[in-house]
């Protein structure tokens, strides 16, 4: 059967873009996307412009999401986000364990681990990045460090609790650096992501959730990475920080949910 998942292209500003130039991008996908598309479209400012994106955003189907979240709801944690307050500003999704944050803050699968949970409970969507480094790679270590950091993220927790995760698959190697990974390549870590969901948590859950790719993804190479069949969209840094280079990578995101969409009917 082919899938039902609606594929989903986030935009991750990362440290970019001043409240003034975040409203302005915002407004140009906004103006694009309008009221919804066949796919689900989200961006990521950075926390001091979410407020002002929110408004932004109003009326429009493109969501709100962090890059990361304490997993306390308050306290005192000096510099921290918690899910409470991302609620508050209008976040639907939060980004959790970006390589960016476990190499130069060190993120752990354990925080990662009740980050997850702790977003969960708030109902903000969790997209919960995971990746290899080129020498996990080299020594042929990709799916050890992949499935397991899929492993600790999801630890402790049952299919009904993690029903709205989204997984994002970033090799490290390809993040920033114009290295994408060969369709392919990504597709088989993607399955395997996927089967191990299904050992973990049940078959039906693991058929339901949506698989990003990120690292590299531009509009040259949106369409043939979307037409796998386990990669459900892409999380995108550079190229999301240009409508015209982003709104490119949404409409592969719309062809990827029209394919699928004419295949079931063609399937029923
Ligand atoms: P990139 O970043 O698209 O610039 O490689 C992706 C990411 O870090 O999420």
């Amino acid at each position: 059967m082919t899938s039902a998942r609606t594929p989903l292209i986030a935009g991750n500003w990362k440290l970019h873009n001043t409240v003034a130039e975040s409203e302005a991008l915002a407004g140009a996908i906004a103006a694009h996307v309008g009221n919804g598309l066949a796919c689900e479209v989200v961006v990521a400012p950075v926390a001091t412009s979410l407020a002002a994106v929110r408004e932004t955003l109003s009326g429009t189907a493109v969501g709100l999401a962090a890059q990361n979240s304490h997993w306390e709801d308050s306290g005192a944690f000096t510099g921290e986000l918690s899910p409470v307050l991302l609620l508050d500003v209008g976040c639907t999704h939060c980004i959790i364990g970006h390589s960016e944050r476990r190499q130069y803050f060190g993120e752990t699968d354990a925080g990662v681990r009740k980050k997850v949970s702790a977003l969960l409970v708030h109902k903000v969507v969790p997209i919960v990045c995971v990746g290899e480094s080129l020498d996990e790679r080299e020594a042929g270590k990709t799916l050890d460090v992949v499935l397991g950091q899929v492993d600790a993220a999801t630890d402790g927790l049952d299919a009904v609790a993690l029903a709205p995760l989204v997984i994002a698959y970033e090799p490290i190697w390809a993040i920033g650096t114009g290295r994408t990974a060969k369709a392919e390549d990504a597709q088989e870590v993607h399955a395997a992501i996927r089967s191990r969901l299904a050992e973990l948590k049940g078959e039906s859950w693991a058929t339901t959730v949506r698989i990003l790719y990120g690292g590299s993804v531009k509009p040259a190479n949106a369409d043939e990475l979307l037409s796998q069949p386990d990669i459900d969209g892409a999380l995108v840094g550079g190229a999301s920080l240009s409508a015209e280079n982003f709104i490119p990578i949404i409409d592969a995101g719309v062809s990827r949910a029209e394919f699928s969409a004419r295949r079931r009917s063609l399937e029923l």
